[in-house]
């Protein structure tokens, strides 16, 4: 814990920013960097937590990598791998160490051990169709209990073989790890039921710059033919679809306007199209997308979150906030993640009118239906928002609650956690104030965590 935020609410956002590269796109590029011995350039590259810690990950294996804050690139090659153990204090990190599985169990014939999994608290994140795929392919992976937390140890000493593997849910993670390890492996994999979100298509064109034979096919179908020799690349980050909607979202609860430059469309078409479901506005220019509030918001919305196309499970929290504003009762059916909802508490505390439901409130029941989980809820509005002393639990609610802050009328102060939202968004006070937001950042004493 570093600092605190101090938000004034009530002035409406507006101006121009200019969006970041995506964090689940270079973090994974700077992964699969890994699969080859050539130099790799990345342009376009948010400063972030996530970026931060991926960087030293790569560097304790051996990466030699230059990061160019000011001209936002990282330059990387691995031509030797140093070590293929990922030490324990990565534990609980982020989600990239597993990553690291597909990446080198192909191209070393040493052990790989990763510790558990991390990222944030909105579900088990279980990795099970990780291992699995990767065990179809040929390797061995075991779980072992180390001093304090568990890692996986994985090898494939006779090398991977080329398959065919049907993930049960098209897993983003787990279909960039099998993407990642088909590349060492003998002959041809093929994918089915594979997730095709934007960054995994972006993970796609960078491996055919590197030389990889893969093939987008339909059906969720994605083929990949092993590769020997590999080129050096030059790759720019797309712009963070989570960053334009949390922004976005900002805007128009805030009734503001606010033209977010190199914000791309096809990545936001479904976002738009719940944007517009509630009266919320935009323009979409060749540079950027603009996005305005103009009347009133109207409820009476069902939103479900699914996989792409779908409404992402990342947007659904800021979007809460914009339909405590909204006139009417609307619905939010989360069916991605089991546990996505955690963070309406907080927000019943700023005044939202929220209720929770372990139903499926969608058209179709979804994989949590019969477990009881609170995946669903009722929210109506419009209800003022007050300020409150409050802690994030997690990135996404973070924006949620930074959106809802903004959005209240006195100041909310956000205690604890604060340094989460830096882990996915660069320059997040500098980017709002720069839109006329007011928000401070006030650091804390390192020993008594007082304000300095
Ligand atoms: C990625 C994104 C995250 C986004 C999510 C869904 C990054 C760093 N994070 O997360 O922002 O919210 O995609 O779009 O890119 N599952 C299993 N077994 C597995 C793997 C996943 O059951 O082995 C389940 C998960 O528990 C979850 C669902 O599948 O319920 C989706 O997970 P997944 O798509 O893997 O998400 P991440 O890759 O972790």
């Amino acid at each position: 814990m570093t600092h605190i935020l101090r938000i004034q609410g009530g002035q409406p956002l507006q101006g121009e920013i200019t969006a970041a590269g995506a964090k689940n796109s270079v973090t994974k590029l700077l992964v699969a960097s890994l699969l080859s011995d050539k130099l790799c350039l990345f342009r376009n590259v948010p400063n972030i937590g996530e970026v931060k810690i991926t960087v030293d990950l790569c560097r304790e294996i051996g990466s030699k990598i230059t990061w160019d804050q000011q001209d936002k690139t990282i330059s990387i090659q691995t031509q030797e791998l140093k070590t293929t153990y990922i030490p324990q204090r990565y534990s609980g990190s982020n989600r990239i160490p597993i990553l690291m599985i597909g990446a080198l169990v192909g191209r070393t014939d040493e052990s790989i051990i990763v510790p558990t999994v991390g990222g944030d608290l909105i579900g088990q994140r279980p990795v099970d169709l990780h291992t699995h795929a990767l065990e179809k392919l040929g390797a061995k992976i075991e779980y072992r209990v180390m001093k304090t937390e568990g890692a996986y140890l994985a090898s494939a000493h006779h090398g991977l073989k080329g398959t065919t593997i049907h993930l049960n849910y098209p897993s983003v993670g787990a279909t960039e790890n099998t993407l990642l390890a088909a590349v060492h492996a003998q002959g041809v994999t093929t994918i089915h039921n594979a997730a095709m979100e934007p960054e995994i298509i972006d993970l796609i064109l960078f491996l055919q710059k590197l030389g990889v034979y893969v093939q987008i096919l339909p059906n969720r179908t994605i083929q990949v033919q092993k590769t020997c020799t590999f080129h050096e690349v030059e790759h720019t980050v797309p712009a963070d679809r989570n960053e334009v909607a949390s922004y976005a979202m900002a805007a128009i609860s805030t009734q503001g306007r606010v033209m977010i430059k190199g914000a791309h469309h096809l990545p936001m078409l479904s976002f738009l199209n719940a944007l517009q479901s509630i009266g919320g506005r935009f323009r979409v220019f060749s540079d950027g997308i603009e996005f305005f509030y103009d009347k009133p918001l109207r409820g009476g919305v069902h939103l479900e979150t699914d996989v792409h196309p779908g409404f992402m499970t990342d947007w659904q929290q800021p979007f809460t906030v914009l339909l405590t504003q909204a006139v009417g009762l609307s619905v939010l059916h989360e069916t991605v993640y089991e546990n996505r909802f955690g963070y309406t508490h907080t927000l019943r505390f700023m005044g939202a009118d929220i209720q929770s439901f372990t139903n499926c409130l969608g058209s179709l029941p979804c994989r949590f239906v019969h477990q009881n989980h609170v995946h669903s809820i009722v929210v109506r509005g419009p209800t003022p928002l007050h300020g409150q002393e409050i802690s994030i639990p997690d990135l996404r609610a973070g924006f949620a609650y930074i959106v809802a802050a903004l959005t209240a009328s006195n100041e909310t102060v956000i205690t604890k956690n604060a340094d989460f939202l830096d882990r996915g968004y660069e320059d997040l006070v500098r980017k709002l104030q720069s839109i006329g937001a007011q928000i401070q950042k006030e650091a804390l004493h390192p020993l008594c965590h007082a304000p300095i």
